[in-house]
């Protein structure tokens, strides 16, 4: 074939893509801390699914992993990324307000969790975030926390002493193991691991949920079901990210994290059903036989301290939530 007969075919070839009308297509960035297959990589993956599908293909959603919580909280603060799903870990340290939710043996179960997050009390401090360069979309969730070591079995508050437990970077939850005469260590996520392997730290405490999909029971041999805190999870956005967004996008992104919100927690509850059997499949020892109501005296000190410093009347309300 000819120079100028291969020119002309590769023009015929190229030209229905030329006359195709190019379509504006926004990215949104979203970052969050556990594995695509997980309560959160599916509550994020979900999110991004159903925006694209809503807004039909308008805006394409790039889903990205980063173990470091409050790296992402404070990417979204500064425009780097637009969104983050993260525990409430560290954004109590952005939003002081969330530390409310952060108390343990605050909420009986995953209902009253939902309902107080759901309804007023979640509203109103998702309320709070916009005063501190954050848009607070939704509240999702990692369910239970329950604690891991290397050592020995924890029955009662005692078997708790002079453990080296990670924490998250959050005041509340440190104060917590103190109280219990540990030794708290906080450390972002991504380190846990190093952490655990090192020596540096006993244990960790998390929910079923992080523990099956981060395979902890490599690095942990004991858990115990202490079910000591809910840890909730938000979506977090860049308010110039919202902002961009027209009326009617907004609430089609609204309706997507909706979406999100119960894709993660119907996770959650199968992961909470299945995660016992599964980490003794594992080969982790898990304790169920809890004494919680000791647990619960022996952070009296602890809880007279967040009736002094956290909102005491909004906690009672949350406590009195039916
Ligand atoms: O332990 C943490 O830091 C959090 O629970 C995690 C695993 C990042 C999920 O939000």
């Amino acid at each position: 074939m000819t120079l100028t007969r291969r020119l002309a075919l590769a023009a015929v070839l190229a030209a229905p893509l030329a006359a195709a009308p190019a379509m504006a297509q926004t990215q949104i960035t979203v970052q969050h801390a556990l594995p695509a297959n997980s309560h959160t990589g599916v509550g994020a993956s979900t999110f991004g699914q159903a925006f694209e599908r809503l807004t039909n293909g308008r805006y394409k959603v790039v889903i990205q992993r980063n173990d470091n919580e409050r790296e992402m909280v404070e990417s979204v603060q500064i425009g780097t990324i637009d969104c983050t799903f993260t525990s409430t870990g560290p954004v109590g340290n952005f939003v002081p307000e969330v530390r409310l939710f952060d108390v343990p043996f605050l909420f009986r179960d995953a209902t009253h969790a939902r309902g107080v997050l759901d309804g007023e009390t979640g509203q109103q401090v998702l309320a709070r975030f916009p005063a501190r360069g954050l848009v607070g979309v939704i509240w999702i969730e990692n369910g239970f926390r329950n604690l891991t070591n290397s050592r020995h079995e924890v029955r009662t508050p005692a078997d708790v002493r002079g453990l080296k437990i990670r924490t998250m970077e959050n005041q509340v939850h440190m104060r917590a193991f103190t109280t219990l005469g540990a030794l708290p260590t906080p450390m972002a996520f991504s380190e846990l691991v190093p952490a655990l392997q090192q020596g540096t730290v006993d244990g960790q405490e998390n929910p079923i949920s992080v523990i099956v999909a981060n395979n902890l029971n490599q690095v942990q041999r004991y858990m115990t079901m202490t079910r000591h805190v809910y840890s909730p999870q938000v979506m977090i956005c860049n308010p110039q990210t919202v902002g961009r967004l027209n009326a009617a996008d907004r609430a089609l992104f609204q309706q997507a994290a909706v979406e999100a919100q119960t894709a993660n927690r119907a996770r959650v509850t199968a992961d909470d059903d299945a995660g016992v059997a599964e980490l003794r499949r594992r080969g982790m020892t898990v304790v169920t036989e809890v004494d919680t109501a000791a647990f619960q005296a022996a952070l009296a000190p602890a809880f007279a301290e967040w009736e002094r410093t956290l909102d005491a009347a909004t906690l009672r309300r949350i406590r009195d939530w039916q």
